[in-house]
Formats: C-alpha cells, sequence, structure tokens
C-alpha cells in the first residue's frame, strides 16, 4: 500500500498548497486504490486524495473498504482530514486500521472509530 501511496502522491496536482498527498484503499475483494490531491484555482474546488481514492473503488464496483493508508510531505504523520473521515465512514467500518504516513514512510496505525468518534452516518438514515 505504502509503494502505491509514494507513487501517486508523486503525481499529485497541488501547485497552491505544495503538500501532495497519496491515499489508497483496500477494498473488500483485496484489491488496491488509489488517489491523489488535485487543487484548483478555486480553491474550494480542490479534492483530498482519499476522495479520489474511494471514487476509483466505487467505479471498480466494490462497496466496502476494508484498510485505509495515507501518506503526505514533510515529518509530520498526514492523517485524513475532517471531512475525508466522514467520506471514509459511508464504507468503513470503525474497526477498519487507517495507517498514517509521514514522507518517509514511518507509520502510525488507528481505527477509523478513534478518527471519527460517536459518528452519524449510513447506519442513522436507515434506522
Ligand atoms: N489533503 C488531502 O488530500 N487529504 C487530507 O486528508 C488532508 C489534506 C490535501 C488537500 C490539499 O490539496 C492539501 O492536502 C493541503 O491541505
Amino acid at each position: 500500500m505504502l509503494e502505491l501511496a509514494r507513487v501517486v502522491m508523486a503525481r499529485a496536482y497541488a501547485p497552491y498548497s505544495r503538500f501532495p498527498v497519496g491515499a489508497v484503499v483496500r477494498g473488500e475483494s483485496g484489491e488496491l486504490y488509489p488517489g491523489c490531491n488535485v487543487e484548483n484555482a478555486a480553491f474550494p474546488l480542490g479534492s483530498c486524495a482519499e476522495a479520489s481514492a474511494i471514487s476509483a473503488l466505487i467505479m471498480a464496483g466494490e462497496r466496502r473498504i476494508i484498510e485505509v493508508l495515507v501518506i503526505g510531505k514533510g515529518p509530520a504523520l498526514v492523517s485524513p482530514c475532517g471531512g475525508c473521515r466522514q467520506r471514509l465512514h459511508e464504507f468503513a467500518d470503525d474497526a477498519t486500521p487507517v495507517h498514517i504516513c509521514d514522507a518517509n514512510g514511518r507509520h502510525r496505525t488507528v481505527t477509523l472509530g478513534e478518527l471519527l468518534p460517536l459518528s452519524f452516518g449510513p447506519g442513522n438514515l436507515s434506522a
């Protein structure tokens, strides 16, 4: 996952923040889906790496995410932003592992439930 995330992170389009991010999600099939951030001169229109990885998984016909990895530039571990935690929650469980990495690949593994406690999600609407 780390290798693939590095490949797509290098392809990120991030001329404004200069902060490339790579994300990889693993579907139930075991297949890996990568994504990178794609910024826009109209700043709010930029999209996160996780969002494009999730789109790739959905386009492949999958519906569940069983593992996530995020890597970004710099010495700090890059954890999914608030919006992406919610995006991931749509297709993953509280127990889903999320590997948050620094540019050197050093990482820590947390669960989605730790990143997004007391979440609102699909379960609320189906109740
Ligand atoms: N970014 C991501 O791609 N994923 C995150 O979870 C955190 C932030 C991107 C968005 C923007 O292109 C750049 O990092 C700086 O915020």
